[in-house]
């Protein structure tokens, strides 16, 4: 008996990838040149399956300001935030990103699944409701685990299943904390977030919207989709990350609701880890910066996404029900997907295979995301190699079973 018996079949089938040299899961890129070009040996490869929206990786500024910081402050600060770990950088962020929201306090975790494990497990504590959309991302049911809080899981973006699930927990003693977020990373769809505030508001629930694909894509102002349905008073908690349209690493929350700052010290995932790098904290302060200066990169990135959205729609693949930067192509079963994406990449195009139990209703997906460094003739490439493998794999569906597939959805 090994202590890895349990994991025998998933052995097999991961084995199984690894022989057929086709493993999505183990890709190692040998340079990258650009936000959307790679290198794996000597071969060329357009990036289609990154979350670097707003192309911020290769930015000068904030490449520039990681390069200062780094060499004026070192390249970590060996503490966590409660001791040795906080610099006047880390406070900076901290202010910026409250600024950003219009928001009286900010706190910055070290990553965005730290911040979603630390807000979630510290607020709901012994007695309380956490309510889950069912299709939320794995840090938030993480986070819910590692509190003693009662978990609900409501139909995913159903507000009429949360509303009968807040009324049957009524009379129960208990803060009701409801967790949704702005962009799902699977399918690229939104939540109905004004629907959403209307029965927090009726049931007296505490909101906390997860905006770590929206921050940077929706809104006016790039704030996410609670500004781009005009429900920010309606949410209590949002949560972010730099690992997305920031292109950095790391996480936040911020808040209104007096007292917030007292997580500081009850946080564990805050407080029993090392604070981010100055290097990091600086480049993710410049990338706010320019994703608050430069609302062209918001709006080459809502084309890219509609262009190559609407295209893959057109060539005839199911994908998610609205236009977004992430666009899943439904595929029929998991080795469909794995030997989709491995000709993608053998023709020099990388994307995502997504796969239960990250995806919901045990989808097979190809996952891409588009970047607003991409440009238009990129995105057609893109397009014409999908058309290519699947008219090759037969998978441009006629019109029926196209229909059936997007009802699924
Ligand atoms: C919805 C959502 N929340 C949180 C995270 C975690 O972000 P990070 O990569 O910063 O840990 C992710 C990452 O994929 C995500 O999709």
């Amino acid at each position: 008996m090994s202590l890895f018996d349990k994991f025998a079949s998933l052995r097999v089938a991961y084995s199984g990838l690894e022989s057929a040299k086709s493993n999505p899961f183990n890709v190692a890129f040998d340079r990258i040149l650009s936000p959307t070009e790679a290198r794996i040996g000597n071969r060329p490869i357009l990036l289609l399956g990154t979350n670097n929206y707003l192309g911020l990786t290769y930015n000068p500024a904030v490449i520039a300001k990681a390069v200062e910081a780094t060499e004026k402050f070192g390249t970590g600060t060996t503490g966590s935030r409660i001791a040795n770990g906080s610099y006047d950088g880390h406070k900076r962020l901290e202010h910026a990103l409250a600024d950003f929201y219009g928001r009286k306090h900010a706190m910055v975790f070290s990553t965005g699944y730290q911040a979603n494990v630390g807000i979630l497990s510290a607020l709901a504590g012994k007695g309380d409701h956490l309510l889950l959309d069912a299709d939320s991302h794995a840090s938030i049911y993480d986070g819910s685990r590692l509190g003693p809080a009662q978990v609900t899981r409501f139909r995913h973006n159903d507000p009429d299943d949360l509303a009968n699930r807040l009324r049957r927990l009524s009379d129960t003693p208990g803060d009701k904390i409801v967790v949704v977020e702005g962009i799902y990373s699977m399918l690229g769809d939104t939540a109905p977030l004004r629907e959403f505030a209307a029965v927090k508001r009726e049931w007296g629930a505490y909101l906390v919207v997860d905006e770590a694909h929206s921050l940077g894509v929706l809104g006016a102002t790039g704030r996410g989709l609670a500004e781009a349905h005009d429900v920010e008073a309606d949410v209590d908690f949002v949560v972010g990350t730099f690992s997305k349209s920031l292109g950095g690493v790391g996480g936040f929350c911020v808040s209104d609701i007096e007292g917030f700052d007292i997580l500081r010290v009850v946080s564990r995932p805050y407080m029993f880890t090392a604070s981010l790098p100055p290097g990091v904290i600086a480049a993710a302060t410049e990338a706010l910066h320019q994703l608050r200066t430069r609302p062209i990169l918001r709006e080459r990135l809502l084309d890219n996404a509609r262009q190559f959205y609407y295209g893959l729609a057109d060539l005839g693949f199911a994908v998610g029900p609205e236009p977004s930067p992430v666009v899943s192509a439904i595929m029929p079963d998991p080795e469909t997907a794995f030997a989709f994406w491995s000709r993608l990449l053998e023709a020099g195009l990388y994307t995502n295979v997504s796969l239960p139990p990250a995806t919901p209703k045990g989808l097979a997906l190809l996952r891409s995301s588009v970047s607003a460094a991409h440009t238009p003739e990129q995105i057609d490439h893109a397009l014409g190699l999908f058309a290519e493998v699947g008219r090759a794999m037969n998978l441009i569906m006629p019109a029926e079973s196209l229909m059936e597939m997007r009802e699924a959805v």
